[in-house]
């Protein structure tokens, strides 16, 4: 009964609702267990996109259980758009979807403060999505937040609410100068929200742990990547959470002697939004196509997603630090075009050549990539099914990936849709989940 964790080797953005989409008909479950609506996950079921940011990319396959761990914060206005949203569309969430009673809310002045935060950064800006994720991991750490069961006791929450914007408040007017909440305005809206999410709020740590027992499958959808985890990420130019495997497990209340694997998803190059070192990253036209081919775009900001060349450092980290047992190769086909591939192999740093991560944050943002050149296969690999139906030349490609990051592939993704994958016969996941075989196309 293998419970197994999907989660992003690189700075977010992967491709991991489309490798959620493809196992979720081999799970009972998929639950989020860190991030919040700062996360987007796209799945593209034939003409039809869906774009999801706080729910599990799972609730798309009717019957399957979803559930917003503890270790998500949540904006209960968003989350509710985002319901509605789903239901119009067919989606069923009565009986699917569960939110942990613990889990923290993003609250309006947390957006109000990840803003002013970053106005007063300046320079040193992280360029974060806005949406207060930060702030509400903050108050969580501080011990002042507000939880999802709070929502159901009016009097504890009006308690909660009223310390809050009393220090909020300060914060907002006397550091930022910027604008202040009543307790009031925010008081109503809230209120609502309990009425409509009252029924999906519930231990959802207690459910999982009888789920399990009774032989289901989980799978654990992990949001933004390794490169962003606070403490094994790019700090400080991170999210807030804990983004790599370990968060599974604290995010959820499922303890780790009862998760059997991990899959990473890479794209076969890199990306990265907002700020902070990225060796890799392309400047000028091959930058400029790569994100236009690959329609690399924020899918929560719409914001430009800075592009690069796989980096092989990064990939063996994300290994080390997730335990990785395979890898989900995504985006390959937005390669087509190159004429030339390069793929970073080390990092030079005052004369030396780094093959390890370098934790130290100057070394990261000095680190000049060492590349290898693959020659590129100037033809399309876009849908392909089958390692066989790939030119000889992406072949070669994908062969040196694999054994520069050390771990098997477990699929390719060759597209956006479902059937656009390659399924690697006798991986990992092959053997977790022996029906994948049959359920793709
Ligand atoms: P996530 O946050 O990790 O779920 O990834 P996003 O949804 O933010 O970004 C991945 C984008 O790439 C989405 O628009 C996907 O539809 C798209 N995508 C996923 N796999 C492939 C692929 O193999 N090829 C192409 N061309 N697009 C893909
Ligand atoms: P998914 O799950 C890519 C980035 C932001 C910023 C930093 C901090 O779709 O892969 P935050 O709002 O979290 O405080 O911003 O993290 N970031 C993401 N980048 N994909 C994401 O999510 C991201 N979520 C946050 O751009 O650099
Ligand atoms: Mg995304």
């Amino acid at each position: 009964m293998p419970n197994i964790v999907v989660v992003g080797v690189q700075w977010g953005d992967e491709g991991k609702g489309k490798v959620v989409d493809v196992i979720t008909p081999h799970v009972d479950v998929v639950v989020r267990y860190q991030g919040g609506n700062n996360a987007g996950h796209t799945v593209v079921v034939g003409r039809e996109k869906y774009v999801l940011h706080s729910i599990p990319s799972g609730i798309l396959h009717p019957g399957r259980r979803c559930v917003v761990g503890c270790g998500v914060v949540v904006d209960p206005g968003s989350l509710i758009e985002e319901m509605e949203a789903l239901v119009q569309r067919g989606v069923t969430l009565d009986g699917n979807l569960f939110i942990s009673r613990n889990a923290h809310l993003i609250m309006p002045y947390h957006p109000a403060l990840d803003r002013a935060s970053e106005a007063k950064l300046g320079r040193r800006r992280i360029g974060t999505t806005g949406k207060g994720v930060g702030p509400a991991y903050v108050d969580k750490a501080a011990r002042v937040g507000i939880r999802m069961a709070d929502l159901l006791d009016e009097r504890l929450f009006r308690e909660k609410l009223e310390l809050n914007i009393a220090q909020k408040n300060r914060l907002l007017r006397d550091i930022y100068d910027a604008q202040t909440f009543s307790v009031e305005e925010i008081l109503n809206p809230y209120l609502r929200y309990a009425g409509w999410l009252a029924p999906y709020i519930t231990d959802t740590a207690l459910l999982l742990s009888r789920w399990i027992d009774s032989g289901y499958d989980v799978l654990f959808e992990g949001a933004q990547g390794t490169m962003l985890d606070i403490d094994h990420g790019t700090y400080p130019y991170i999210t807030s959470s804990s983004t790599t495997a370990g968060g599974a497990a604290t995010g959820t209340g499922v303890p780790p002697t009862r998760i059997h694997g991990v899959i990473g998803v890479s794209k076969a190059y890199t990306t990265r939004v907002g700020g902070g070192p990225f060796p890799t990253e392309m400047s000028g036209a091959v930058g400029e196509a790569i994100r236009t081919r690959g329609n690399e775009y924020g899918a929560t900001t719409g914001r430009p997603r800075r592009c690069g060349w796989f980096d092989a450092i990064v990939a063996r980290y994300a290994v080390r630090i997730n335990g990785l047992d395979a890898v989900a190769l995504t985006k390959l086909d937005v390669l087509d075009q190159c004429e030339t591939v390069k793929v970073c192999v080390g990092y030079r740093h005052r004369g030396e050549v780094l093959t390890e991560f370098p934790e130290d944050e100057t070394v990261m943002a000095e680190a000049e990539p060492v590349y290898e050149d693959v020659s590129g296969w100037l033809a399309s690999t876009n849908g392909a099914q089958n390692l066989a139906d790939l030119p000889a030349k992406a072949r070669h490609y994908l062969d040196r990936l694999e054994e520069l990051i050390g771990v098997p592939f477990c699929l390719v993704s060759t597209g956006a849709q479902r059937a656009e994958t390659i399924l690697i016969e006798d991986s990992p996941l092959t053997r977790w989940f022996p029906s994948v075989r049959t359920s793709l196309f």
